[in-house]
């Protein structure tokens, strides 16, 4: 079990045309590394996402739900949105087998599907509540906040549905909500009417979440491996107990990508697995990137990488021409995987014909990492910034350890660029301008700004 990390491409020496960051900068930039590891490592007690992997009372509380479940369900709704939402998906693409709702039941040793609402497009949910056997089905309510406007719809309306298909009294116990432990409506309700609940640590916010019961509950109801998955990520917290740049992943990690924005104008930092079962993850971290990182600093600058994700082999097809011949302004890391656990060989069938007889007796693993291998070095052949973190195999293992990498080089990252990486007061006003048009109380002063902006212009129409 390990993690490895190669960012030869991404330093001068190995790239043509003076690309790359020096080895000056990377070693200039160990100071800047120190400070951060020292201001995100002085606040445990308050990142709580730093002690999730060995928070044991934690992990019991979802385990307890889990095994209380076992059985009554064909069906696990998650309602949430963002950090709520995000995190439970990728572990299900990752860690389930593929198609797993597809599944029949014995494939999926009795454990029930995985569906997560993460919008409140009607037609999605309109689609999945047909198909649901609503009183086969435990539904999942997470919100840190416990009052999410995307998420208190979805539960709205998921809870009239429950109790038209079972009534009122027993839609309860088809009810889980996972928030909060003291504030929110979601606490509130779950006091109130005696529905079970499991608390997200107060110190743990949204995308910061995924190894609390916000990714371990469902996790767990589908049998995942949880306690793989915490050890993951408990291994890398503790390879990030060094201050020393050169041996701590997720700082080297970090500092990368900020000396190549900050130095360099990559600013547009592109994750790229080569494994579809971690299409997700990618997903998971530009949220994670994105929504810590882009910030007004104190000083009034906008600063921020912009996160994109991209899925190899798929997109060598698409996305990877603007990689390989577009402005200067990205990087791109690859997730490679050295191990696949169902590996085909390809059929040595037409060797005559010279498009298909070279791959006869090449297996499809070997196919898709031959083909990272050649992306990442036609990239770095043309002075693209790129770097490769590799891991055994995709398992819960894994799977904890690569989040929890990212998680704390978001965290670093922060300190960094110098901002909050742990707020995100830049969705507020939005926010505040749809409670005003939906006429929530308090909203009062958003709906007055809201009137002042200007109104469609005519010549600006079509
Ligand atoms: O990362 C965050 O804090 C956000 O993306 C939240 O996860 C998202 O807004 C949902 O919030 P909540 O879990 O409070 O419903």
């Amino acid at each position: 079990m390990a993690l490895s990390f190669d960012f030869t491409n991404m330093m001068a020496g190995a790239l043509p045309h003076g690309a790359g960051i020096t080895a000056a900068q990377w070693q200039g930039a160990s100071a800047d590394f120190a400070r951060a590891h020292a201001a995100v490592h002085a606040r445990v007690h308050d990142l709580g996402f730093l002690t999730l992997a060995t928070n044991t009372p934690l992990l019991e509380s979802s385990l307890a739900v889990a095994a209380g479940a076992r059985g009554r369900f064909d069906d696990v709704l998650l309602l949430g949105i963002g950090g709520s939402a995000l995190g439970p998906i990728a572990l299900r693409t990752a860690l389930c087998p593929p198609r797993w709702n597809e599944l029949p039941p014995a494939q999926r040793e009795g454990h029930p599907r995985l569906h997560v609402l993460d919008n409140v497009d009607p037609a999605t949910i309109g689609a999945t509540l047909s198909r649901l056997d609503l009183a086969r089905t435990l539904v999942l309510v997470v919100s840190k906040s416990g009052g999410t406007v995307e998420t208190m719809a979805q539960y709205l309306i998921v809870r009239e549905a429950l109790a038209q298909a079972v009534g009122e009294e027993a839609a309860k116990g088809h009810l889980v909500l996972v928030t909060d432990p003291q504030v929110g409506a979601l606490r509130r309700i779950a006091r109130e009417e005696g529905i079970a609940a499991v608390e997200i640590p107060p110190n743990v916010g949204g995308r910061f979440s995924v190894l609390s019961p916000v990714g371990i509950l469902p996790a767990a109801l589908v049998g995942i491996d949880v306690r793989a998955l915490l050890a993951g990520a408990a291994y890398v917290t503790e390879q990030a107990q060094t201050a020393e740049l050169g041996r701590n992943l997720p700082g080297a990690f970090a500092v990368l990508q900020w000396l190549a924005d900050t130095c360099h104008g990559r600013r547009i930092q592109v994750l790229m697995p080569y494994a579809d079962p971690l299409r997700d993850l990618a997903l998971w971290f530009v949220q994670l990137w994105a929504e810590s990182l882009g910030k007004i600093r104190a000083d009034g600058a906008s600063v921020g990488p912009t996160p994109l994700p991209a899925l190899g082999a798929t997109d060598q097809h698409s996305q990877v021409q603007l990689f390989m011949e577009g402005p200067l302004d990205k990087t791109v890391t690859f997730i490679a995987v050295k191990g696949r656990e169902a590996d085909g060989r390809i059929p040595a069938r037409h060797a005559d014909i010279p498009e298909l007889g070279y791959l006869g007796g090449h297996s499809l693993g070997e196919l898709i990492d031959i083909e990272q291998r050649a992306t990442a070095g036609a990239l770095a052949a043309r002075g693209r910034l790129n770097a490769t973190l590799a891991i055994d195999t995709v398992d819960a293992w894994h799977l904890g350890a690569l989040m929890q990498l990212f998680a704390l080089a978001t965290a670093y990252a922060g300190e960094l660029y110098g901002v909050n990486a742990f707020d995100q007061p830049g969705v507020e006003l939005g926010k505040q301008f749809a409670y005003a048009m939906l006429g929530r109380a308090g909203s009062e002063t958003a709906r007055a700004e809201w009137d002042a902006l200007p109104l469609p212009d005519p010549r600006w129409r079509m």
